[in-house]
């Protein structure tokens, strides 16, 4: 297997959602909120402080025992092991065995950027690009249903995860009948436009023969016309239009846990169907990822590997189009996070 080829140190710069708020919540045994969540290969400590949510390295400064196992104190974080305590920025805010001090100046635990935006905690390793928490369209517009999904991992690298979703060409063979038909094995190759931010946004329309094959329920077809953007790294909206005129809107976000697992995020909002229970929205989209997952897991190697060692035909224009732009990214994350920055805003109408 070849090296690499993208920087996976260039996501540090990024926002990525590590657990449901939820989890969070539930995570309380008696010592508080607080657990351990991982991001590129980093353990953290998510707790809840009085000053909100808090991501630190996981491991304690003193002898480096795990913090999720111990105490969520309000104002800080208190470890197992001897109980020193930690505040919302790393700083030592207490020491049992040595009450009376000094606090050692290098008593400083690592402590993130952290944030809790659509019922979901988000953190971001490195913050000196600037950049932001992705947008969610539809989340709080209150004519749109938004219901989470459960997350779930699996062994891929995050971008294979992205491609994956964004992948028409796989639905007769994957799915013939969640999504494909088997007469259709073609697919009309969009036009990508460039956004702020990174995004990264096409239409598929439906073949010509396939437009109206709605079912008489009235569900989303795949077939209806679908504005995707991937908002790069790692995230992707999928919104649907249906026959009808309403609309599905699928928004999922990949988080590496390291080079080689992903944990999805993942919400269905839909604007049509309101009165209808959620659960056969959920479990939809949950069969569609089971027939994905073996067929994603088997690709070797779990990387995106070098242009060379895969072959392409035009309609992976996405996929390749991806990964042009992730490889773009590594290179201005190369030169500085102000070229990082300045290259997720620039906007180009045909890439
Ligand atoms: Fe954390 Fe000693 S290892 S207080
Ligand atoms: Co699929």
């Amino acid at each position: 297997m070849g090296e690499s080829f993208l920087d996976n140190d260039t996501w540090r710069y990024f926002w990525h959602p590590v657990c449901t708020v939820k989890e969070l919540a539930d995570s309380d045994k008696g010592r508080g909120e607080l657990l351990c969540a991982r991001l590129l290969g980093t353990e953290l400590v998510i707790a809840r402080l009085d000053s909100g949510v808090v991501a630190m390295n996981n491991r304690c400064p003193h002898r480096s025992a795990k913090l999720h196992l111990g105490w969520n104190r309000g104002d800080s974080v208190q470890c197992p092991y001897h109980g020193w305590q930690w505040g919302a920025d790393g700083s030592c805010k207490g020491i049992p065995a040595a009450p009376d001090g000094p606090i050692p100046p290098n008593a400083k635990a690592i402590s993130y950027d952290c944030a809790e935006r659509y019922g979901l905690v988000w953190v971001r390793l490195d913050g000196s690009a600037g950049t932001s928490i992705p947008e969610h369209p539809v989340f709080d517009d209150p004519t749109f249903r938004c219901v989470p999904g459960p997350s779930y991992d699996w062994k891929t690298h995050s971008a294979r995860r992205v491609e994956n979703y964004t992948d028409l060409a796989h639905f007769p063979f994957v799915h013939p009948e969640t999504l494909g038909s088997a007469g259709h094995v073609t697919f009309l190759t969009p036009q990508i436009a460039f956004r702020k931010e990174g995004r990264m946004r096409f239409r598929y329309a439906p073949p010509e023969g396939a437009r109206n094959a709605v079912d008489a329920s009235g569900n989303f077809s795949p077939l209806a016309f679908s504005d995707y953007t991937i908002r790069l790294p790692f995230g992707v909206t999928v919104d649907l239009t249906l026959q009808n005129g309403a609309r599905t809107v699928l928004w999922v976000w990949a988080t590496p846990l390291d080079d080689i697992h992903c944990r999805s995020f993942w919400f269905a909002c839909r604007n049509g169907d309101l009165d209808g229970p959620d659960q056969p929205h959920i479990d939809q989209q949950m069969r569609i990822l089971e027939e994905d997952v073996d067929i994603v897991e088997s690709q070797d190697p779990e990387q995106i590997p070098h242009p060379r060692d895969e072959i392409a035909v035009a309609p992976d224009k996405v996929s390749l189009t991806y990964r042009r732009l992730l490889y773009a990214l590594c290179k201005a994350k190369a030169q500085g996070p102000e070229a990082l920055k300045a290259f997720l805003d620039t906007e180009r109408d045909d890439i």
